[in-house]
């Protein structure tokens, strides 16, 4: 099957998780010896030491004189602009990377923490994004030579505590956007290395982080990125985040009931937990931003070179539904809903992504509190996705058919939806919602890199029901 993989590729969870070092070790253009950007001193020496110099790391500050009155930077007691410093913590994925652009320019100073799992997951599973992508360097270096602004580069994982203390300790976020997980809810089923992998990952980075605040940063805001399909699809309205319930005659407000449905979605629940309670353990400052389903692929920063171009994935594993439809329909291949195509889901626009991250960090959390949004800007099933995909097609010219495939996931496929979804729009969300216009756009964009898409990936082939143990095995 065409997800499955070579014994030589899995994973496994040892301590620092120095099989990703081995691998890229191997993939020289991912891992350049030096970008010849410099942090001095103690903290370059312990690091490159541990990381056996494979990793670059920029340190250049943005010069306070240079910073002109934007929403990153506030005035500080002496009339002096500053900029608010932003570590995006996975900023060389999906959101993580247009994120970073979009706060760099705004006048954020940016630091980019990432060790390039996702590209190691492509390797793996023999995946690619539809979009060519630079590497890391050479994003930054072309946002460097277009804006002007610099982003610091710290590459190492986040699970690994020595790693992580580093990059605090000499960036001093004033907030930490945390992308940085394994977050497709298929690559978590795929056999029990990858659903032990995806929560060790992701707890334990998130776990590091807080604990990284609470050692070295106390005031930092977190960010962090939950999923809506942490809630699940109860039979009532789904709030954001808490719920007042009466009792036999007693009433509180208490964190929304979580039903996630895989093993991914659950890894996000457990970080839920452990951030409200540091929190309040602590004082933490903590927004979860419980998205929904993502879609698009241009900015206005990435779309301002082709070497910022996103990444955009339309396999069956990290592909995501709209994204998936469109690139379906522009080889021809017929849509792929699931099931009876009734589950619904909140969806949103890359655009809004950055947007709504940007409004968290401008209006922080308070010490201690623990807040949740909903960040998402419509809902859709995926039924009626499949039917916007399916007008746009014919617009352009092309007939698209669509199929129902066996369901590989356990989930309900009709079912009631009602999600919240109003403190971002509180905060001053412009939602870009879905119109003919941006299909058209994605369509054309699918288009224009058809020839790069290998239908292999788009069928999906990996069941809840038949994950097991024993790790799967892939055909060259
Ligand atoms: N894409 C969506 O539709 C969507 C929807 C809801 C929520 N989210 C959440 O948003 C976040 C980002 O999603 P995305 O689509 O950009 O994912 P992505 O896989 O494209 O990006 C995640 C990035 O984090 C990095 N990373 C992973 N583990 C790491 C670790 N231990 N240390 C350092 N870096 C690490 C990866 O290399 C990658 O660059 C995730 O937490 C995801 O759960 C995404």
């Amino acid at each position: 099957m065409a997800h499955s993989l070579s014994p030589l590729c899995s994973l496994s969870t040892c301590k620092n998780n120095k099989q990703y070092y081995k691998s890229f070790r191997q993939n020289s253009t991912l891992f350049p010896v030096s970008l010849g950007i410099h942090i001095s001193g103690l903290a370059f020496e312990r690091l490159g030491k541990r990381l056996n110099r494979r990793h670059a790391i920029s340190a250049t500050a943005v010069s306070n004189d240079k910073v002109e009155a934007r929403s990153g930077s506030f005035q500080t007691n002496g009339g002096a602009l500053k900029s608010k410093k932003v570590m995006v913590i996975g900023g060389d994925g999906y959101c993580g990377w247009a994120t970073a652009l979009h706060l760099s320019n705004k006048g954020y100073e940016v630091a980019i923490v990432d060790n390039m799992v996702r590209r190691l997951f492509d390797q793996q599973l023999g995946l690619d994004s539809l979009t060519p992508i630079s590497s890391i360097h050479n994003r930054i270096r072309r946002w460097k030579a277009l804006t002007g602004n610099d982003i610091q580069l710290y590459i190492g994982d986040i699970c690994d505590f020595e790693f992580l203390s580093e990059a605090f300790k000499s960036f001093e976020p004033d907030a930490a956007v945390h992308f940085g997980e394994q977050r497709s809810a298929p690559y978590s089923m795929i056999d029990r290395s990858r659903a032990v992998f995806t929560q060790h990952n992701n707890v334990i980075g998130t776990l590091n982080v807080l604990f990284a605040i609470k050692e070295f940063q106390e005031h930092c805001h977190l960010v962090k990125l939950g999923t809506m399909g942490e809630y699940g699809t109860p039979n009532i309205d789904i709030e954001e985040g808490y719920i007042t319930i009466t009792h036999n005659g007693r009433t509180d407000t208490l964190p929304y009931p979580k039903q996630a449905s895989s093993f991914y979605h659950l890894s996000k629940v457990h970080d839920s937990n452990n951030i409200a309670f540091t929190c309040k353990a602590w004082g933490i400052r903590a927004t979860d931003l419980n998205q929904g389903v993502v879609y698009g692929v241009r900015t206005d920063e990435t779309e301002m070179h082709e070497e910022l171009c996103n990444r955009l994935d339309y396999d069956a594993v990290f592909g995501t539904a709209l994204n998936r439809f469109c690139v379906q329909a522009a080889v021809g291949h017929p849509l792929t809903v699931y099931g009876k195509g009734g589950q619904t889901r909140g969806y949103l626009d890359i655009r809004d992504t950055v947007q709504c991250v940007e409004l968290a960090i401008a209006n922080p959390a308070k010490p201690g509190e623990f807040r949740v949004f909903n960040q998402f800007t419509e809902q859709f099933s995926v039924n009626e996705l499949a039917a916007l995909v399916t007008n746009a097609g014919k617009k352009l010219g092309f007939e698209v058919q669509t199929i129902s495939v066996p369901n590989p996931r356990v989930e309900a496929e009709e079912h009631y939806y009602n999600a919240k979804h109003t403190k971002l729009v509180e905060l001053g969300l412009k939602p870009h919602l879905l119109s003919d216009s941006l299909l058209d756009s994605l369509l054309n964009f699918a288009i224009k890199y058809k020839d790069r898409v290998d239908t292999k990936q788009i069928m999906p082939s990996v069941s809840w029901k038949k994950i097991s143990a024993k790790p799967k095995t892939v055909a060259a």
